[in-house]
């Protein structure tokens, strides 16, 4: 697996790394056992970096990584953890107060001293472009809370904005074959200023696993039956924004297009990971067998799989049946 430079903290972190929204709620049940076992899967095969956030199960995928890590000591592994979202996401909730009390909390679940990485939660854009967000958080990373900060942002306008920023370690953003607004010009800007690029839901949320087909149905609690078209937080978290019908034909074709031995989402996550100025794509496991494929395909970044015939496909695919869609939204 090959250990990429996070930022200027010194630290590297995994081309394939492990998203934890899963292991608290939103895609259905997964038990504390299931959840260990993806974590102790994906740390196996050279996975050093978990994406978790505070409200992922309200604390509970922040407090199964503390439990994990616990016992494994000198272990190497980044937790990039997320604030913001436990009140309001208005610009008014983003006080210095508040950074430390969801900083402490989150120090509590992960049973650390110092945070190594945390992300604003998709914050609103006022709050991105203010230096006053980013004075509040060099106060956390000068008494220690805090090791380093990011953004996970919704739009491209927001990650250049965040990206401007001196200290600011990483961004997090939606990127993958549904999604390739941010090669234009975010995966530049971020490449040229050292700042870090986590691809998060690089999977198109199971879209690019090629498994579902039209009859498929999810759980009453899991997002992809209730925030569908954005009932309960952007759209673009679930599916990419990608309608379901068209999003299963462009997997189809993207499938198609192959080599033998050689799955999609594999070959979507070695495609990402590939990109100049990601760092990072944190897919997310709901068991031990996802874990395992989604950290192989670490292996298909060394050779043996042909990334630049797979990024014509994807361009082509992605210009006639999602550009219109999808680029001016996001
Ligand atoms: N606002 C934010 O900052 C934000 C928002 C969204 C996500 N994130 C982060 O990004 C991470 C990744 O995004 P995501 O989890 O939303 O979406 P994703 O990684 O695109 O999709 C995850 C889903 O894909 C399926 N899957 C994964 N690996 C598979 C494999 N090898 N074979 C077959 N199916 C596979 C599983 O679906 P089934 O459940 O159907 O098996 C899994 O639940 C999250 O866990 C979270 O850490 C952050």
């Amino acid at each position: 697996m090959q250990q990429r430079t996070l930022g200027r903290t010194g630290r590297s972190v995994s081309a394939i790394g492990l998203g934890t929204w899963q292991l608290g709620a939103d895609w259905g049940a997964v038990s504390e056992d299931d959840a260990t076992a993806v974590l102790a899967a994906s740390v196996e095969r050279g996975v050093t970096l978990f994406d978790t956030a505070d409200v992922y199960g309200d604390g509970r995928s922040e407090s199964i990584i503390g439990r994990f890590l616990a016992g494994r000591g000198d272990h190497g592994v980044t937790v990039a953890t997320k604030m913001g979202r436990r009140l309001a996401q208005e610009p008014e909730n983003y006080t210095p107060e508040n950074f430390r009390a969801w900083t402490e909390r989150s120090r509590r679940n992960l049973g650390v001293e110092t945070l190594d990485l945390v992300q604003l939660h998709c914050p609103p854009t006022a709050v991105i472009e203010d230096a006053a967000t980013y004075d509040a958080l060099d106060a956390l990373v000068t008494d220690g809370s805090i090791a380093a900060y990011g953004v996970s942002v919704e739009t491209c306008a927001q990650a250049l904005a965040a990206i401007a920023r001196p200290n600011v370690t990483n961004v997090q953003i939606i990127f993958n074959p549904f999604r390739l607004k941010p090669l234009d010009e975010v995966l530049p800007a971020a490449a040229d200023a050292g700042v870090a690029v986590f691809a998060r839901v690089p999977l198109a949320s199971g879209l690019l696993s090629g498994k579902y087909t039209a009859t498929t149905t999810f759980a009453a609690d899991d997002h992809r039956t209730y925030n569908r078209h954005g009932e309960a937080f952007d759209r673009g978290e679930t599916f990419s924004g990608v309608d379901f019908e068209v999003g299963l034909s462009a997997a189809h074709e993207l499938a198609a297009a192959l080599p033998e031995g050689v799955t999609l989402p594999a070959a979507t996550l070695a495609w990402i990971a590939a990109q100049r100025g990601v760092t990072s794509a944190i897919p997310g496991a709901r068991n031990v067998r996802q874990a395992q494929s989604n950290a192989g395909a670490g292996a298909l970044l060394e050779g043996g799989f042909d990334v630049d015939a797979f990024d014509r496909v994807v361009r082509e695919v992605y210009d006639r049946s999602l550009r219109e869609a999808i680029h001016p939204l996001w």
